[in-house]
């Protein structure tokens, strides 16, 4: 007889219907003659199932077993009113009586025993949510004519700066884990045209955020020829697609996870667009600080917009913005200046609404070779680490642009759970290596 999943079976057609499952104890409950068995299946699935309980033996929770019997509906059953009435039990494993995950676990344990907490429901949901998005990214630019790449991660410079940078032996040398594939991607677009990849980023953040890990998955893409406003519509468009998916296929598990979801449906193209000049504007009137090598002070022209001011840019509201035109100073070496306003960049961050901030960076690249140099200058960075990418621009070089957008920045705000690390299955943080 075959074995079926619990989330192929609660079905009216099974009903009376011979199944076999198998799964872990989820939950248990042993009465005189009969005994309640929750089983969590693996794909998170969870039925009840009733047997007699002479034929149950001493069991304990999360472990591994075969269950056979026939469907009942029983209102009185949890999680959608099916039970199976079993008549045969097969024991795989015994589990050791301490399984260390319960009801009421401190974040801390949980991230301890992460290697087990991944069979909590919220885990289960998390895990999902991240494929569901993942497979309709791939699906996204496929339909859209964009091809994927893959490229290295051990890399022998920086893309976003040198503070943030991991460094490995290599061989003889010195690597570093790769902040980013853009580099690459720039690359790849004379010949492959709009390119994309999803690739592990390596942050060494020493600061302890809810929005950071020194590991994440990032999704970047590249094309020649387009324009900032392209940029925006592309990320517009890839967005609005995801999150129509997300809620469809994955309600069941934003709802376990508590989401909103009225508000993502509210989610439209176009977004808004504030240019940096009219954050700072609004951020001054505000009165957000920052803080600077001499302390706290008032957030003026020239900074960077920190937490504080994208929560501040944000919390009102429900669609997300894009904010334009940053000073130079504040971006990475490649960005390209804006020809009709020298001293601002043609980049975007992309803030998601409700006080969420940042899910993306990106915009033009600067083509001009002379340009780019005096940049490479500017910021203190070897020339010679970037031949290869000034050849891009000695060889046909052309406008061209992309962003990068982090999948677990995106998955924190689709499931609104509060701290990134649980929103990717195995976090490293400064503080989490193992498991
Ligand atoms: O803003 P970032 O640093 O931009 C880049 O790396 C560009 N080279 C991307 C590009 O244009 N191809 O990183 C892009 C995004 C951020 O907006 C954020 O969503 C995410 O990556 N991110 C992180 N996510 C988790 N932990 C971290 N430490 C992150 N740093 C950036
Ligand atoms: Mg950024």
């Amino acid at each position: 007889m075959k074995y079926h999943r619990v989330g192929e079976i609660k079905k009216d057609e099974f009903l009376g219907k011979d199944i076999k499952i198998r799964g872990w104890v989820y939950r248990i409950r042993k009465q005189k003659d009969k005994a309640f068995l929750i089983i969590r299946d693996d794909r998170g699935g969870i039925i009840q199932c009733v047997l007699p309980s002479t034929i149950v033996p001493d069991i304990t929770i999360e472990s591994s077993l075969e269950i056979q019997g026939t469907l009942f509906k029983d209102e009185r059953a949890k999680d959608g009113g099916y039970e199976i009435r079993g008549n045969d039990i097969k024991i795989h494993s015994i589990a050791s009586n301490d399984f260390p995950i319960g009801e009421y676990q401190s974040t801390e344990l949980l991230l301890d025993y992460r290697h087990l907490a991944l069979r909590t429901r919220k885990m289960i949901g998390v895990g999902k949510i991240r494929a569901t998005i993942l497979e309709k990214v791939r699906n996204w630019f496929i339909e859209n004519d964009w091809i994927e790449v893959n490229v290295p991660t051990l890399v022998k410079s920086a893309v976003e700066g040198g503070s943030t940078l991991f460094p490995v032996k290599y061989f003889k040398e010195e690597a570093f884990l790769s902040q980013s594939a853009q580099l690459y991607l720039e690359a790849l677009i004379f010949s492959l045209g709009p390119v994309w990849t999803v690739s592990p980023s390596f942050r060494a953040e020493k600061s302890r955020t809810l929005r950071h890990l020194a590991e994440y998955l990032h999704l970047e893409a590249e094309a020649p020829w387009i324009s900032l406003d392209d940029l925006f519509s592309i990320q517009e468009k890839l967005l609005v697609n995801l999150i129509g998916h997300v809620i469809k296929e994955r309600k069941e598990e934003l709802g376990f996870l508590n989401r909103d979801i009225p508000s993502l449906t509210e989610i439209k193209e176009p977004f808004d667009k504030l240019s940096y000049t009219e954050a700072i504007e609004t951020l001054s009137s505000m009165d957000i600080q920052i803080q600077d090598d001499e302390g706290t002070r008032k957030i003026k022209w020239g900074d960077d917009l920190n937490i504080d001011s994208e929560k501040a840019l944000t919390k009102d509201r429900t669609n997300p913005v894009f904010v334009y035109g940053y000073p130079l100073e504040v971006k990475p070496f490649y960005v390209k200046e804006d020809p009709e306003t020298p001293g601002l960049a043609l980049t975007t961050d992309l803030l998601l609404p409700n006080g969420f901030g940042e899910v993306s960076s990106g915009g033009m690249r600067e083509d001009n070779i002379t340009l780019l140099k005096s940049r490479i200058e500017k910021e203190g960075l070897k020339m010679n680490s970037y031949s290869w990418y000034l050849d891009l621009r000695k060889y046909g070089s052309v406008p061209h642009g992309g962003f990068g957008i982090g999948i677990e920045r995106l998955v924190r705000w689709i499931t609104n759970l509060e701290d990134i690390k649980e929103c990717v299955l195995f976090p490293r943080t400064m503080a989490r290596l193992d498991p």
